[in-house]
């Protein structure tokens, strides 16, 4: 990725967002070692709400479960944001929810794909992972401070820059729509989107958003599921999201309605449309 070219990202991105409070300002790397952990570094400092850290490339780039997010120069989007909402940190993880249904709307408006949410917050085209969201809290005598709210997504990166045991499970945009995709035009469309969810979310909370995510995620809901869950795996049906973004699964144990905050969901017998599970496990 040439430095010209990577100006160019900026430049557009500048001149192409018109959101009114994500972006400014706008932090833009040519190399980082995560723009979460750069984006948590200003929150501390005071940074204010919306202010944005993207790069070109990250050399320790982060995913969830201290595992390693994939980030080569000049093709990819890697975007932190950092949130101030007036909210108790429980709701926080909801923000995880809030930014997947920003970047489906984005794959679908850019794109013109069909992408699927596997819960709470992986993004999938024809079954393989596109974008990963992680959010991390600043929190400060329990009370919430800050969210970072890291998004990577997939952009045009070749089947070369993942490593082998990730090609049937992770792909890019470019890959499952056969074309380049103006990283600018991407990244401004998914600020925009993530812009209103979140302006929603504050004022009425995540049912708003519920039918959204819901929609995306329809493959996987009514079907049967495995979570692997902080307190031992739970099987049963997927039923929806509670008013708090919770999984609410009807388990095959116990008839019951569980509800669960965290997991790794893997649908029993493969998703719709030959889905597959997340790509980095
Ligand atoms: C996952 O494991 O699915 C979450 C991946 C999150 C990756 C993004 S890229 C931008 C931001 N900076 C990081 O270091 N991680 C997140």
């Amino acid at each position: 990725m040439s430095t010209a070219m990577e100006r160019g990202f900026a430049e557009k991105l500048t001149v192409q967002l018109h959101t009114r409070i994500l972006g400014k300002p706008l932090h833009f790397f040519p190399t980082i070692d995560s723009t979460n952990v750069y984006a948590g570094r200003l929150a501390r400092e005071g940074a204010i709400e919306g202010a944005i850290v993207i790069a070109d490339a990250q050399s320790g780039g982060k995913g969830r479960l201290g595992r390693s997010w994939v980030s080569p120069p000049g093709v990819n989007l890697y975007l932190s944001v950092i949130l101030r909402p007036s909210v108790p940190a429980t709701a926080a993880p909801q923000l995880n929810l809030l930014a997947a249904v920003a970047v489906a709307d984005a794959v679908t408006e850019v794109c013109q794909l069909s992408p699927s949410i596997k819960w709470p917050n992986d993004v999938l085209v024809d079954g393989k992972k596109v974008c990963g969201i992680l959010a991390e809290m600043q929190t400060d005598a329990g009370a919430l401070r800050a969210v970072i709210l890291g998004i990577g997504v997939n952009i045009n990166a070749p089947l070369s820059a993942f490593p082998e045991e990730l090609h049937d499970k992770a792909s890019s945009l470019l890959l499952v729509s056969g074309r380049a995709i103006d990283r600018s035009v991407f990244t401004a469309s998914l600020l925009t989107h993530l812009e209103k969810y979140y302006v929603l979310w504050l004022e009425q909370g995540f049912p708003a958003l519920r039918a959204a995510w819901e929609m995306y995620a329809s493959a996987v809901l009514g079907k049967r599921i495995a979570v692997a869950a902080p307190e031992g795996t739970v099987t049963g049906v997927a039923l929806g999201l509670d008013d708090d973004g919770a999984l609410l699964l009807r388990g095959e144990r116990d008839g019951e309605v569980h509800r669960l905050l965290a997991g790794d969901v893997s649908v029993i017998g493969g998703y719709d449309r030959g889905e597959k599970d997340d790509p980095r496990r």
